[in-house]
């Protein structure tokens, strides 16, 4: 059995993500269009509320990537499962992620990104598990710093269960 126990709430989530597109339109400000690709499916509600948030012009674009099986544990093998439809050659990128945990899935999909010359690119994570890190990772916006513990809701999952709970929320076992 399992219980649920808020962490952040809507409200919370609301107010920082505003501020977080607040603090991306500062650092640009050419006019030309930000692609923020999604790491599906995770951060698919935080960027469609980031985009929101934002003045800039955005592209909105995904990409897939699978670590994490159906369990609470990542695999540590990094898999591409849907590539970008657009070539991102020239333009400026956010990846936007919704939780930084090892930091392996954002090392490798920042290296295959670089390697397609675009003409900045940044990373943008809902939430950061700082605690949790093997590999070292750059982020740019950090959204939430939390403990190590196991969270569902505002898109994460748990063997894709919760990813529509407005809250997000320690998944507790009881
Ligand atoms: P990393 O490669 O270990 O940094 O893992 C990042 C991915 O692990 C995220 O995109 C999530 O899909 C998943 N993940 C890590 N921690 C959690 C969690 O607490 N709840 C739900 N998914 C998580
Ligand atoms: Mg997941």
């Amino acid at each position: 059995m399992s219980k649920l126990r808020v962490l952040l709430s809507a409200e919370q989530i609301r107010t920082r993500v505003e501020e977080m597109g607040r603090e991306i339109d500062l650092d640009y400000t050419t006019g030309e269009p930000v692609y923020l690709i999604g790491i599906l499916k995770g951060a698919c509600i935080f960027l469609a509320d980031l985009a929101r948030a934002m003045k800039t012009p955005t592209r909105l674009e995904f990409i897939g990537i699978s670590s994490y099986g159906r369990g609470k544990t990542s695999s540590g093998q990094v898999q591409l499962t849907k590539d970008l439809d657009v070539p991102i050659e020239g333009h400026h990128v956010i990846i936007v992620e919704d939780i930084l945990d090892t930091g392996n899935t954002l090392t490798y999909l920042a290296k295959l990104l670089a390697q397609r010359h675009p003409k900045s690119l940044r990373i943008a994570t809902f939430l950061d598990k700082p605690e949790r890190r093997q590999a070292p990772v750059k982020v740019d916006y950090v959204g939430f710093a939390i403990p190590d513990e196991f969270v569902v809701g505002y898109g994460l999952d748990y063997a894709e269960d919760y990813r529509n709970l407005r809250d997000l929320c320690v998944l507790e076992e009881i």
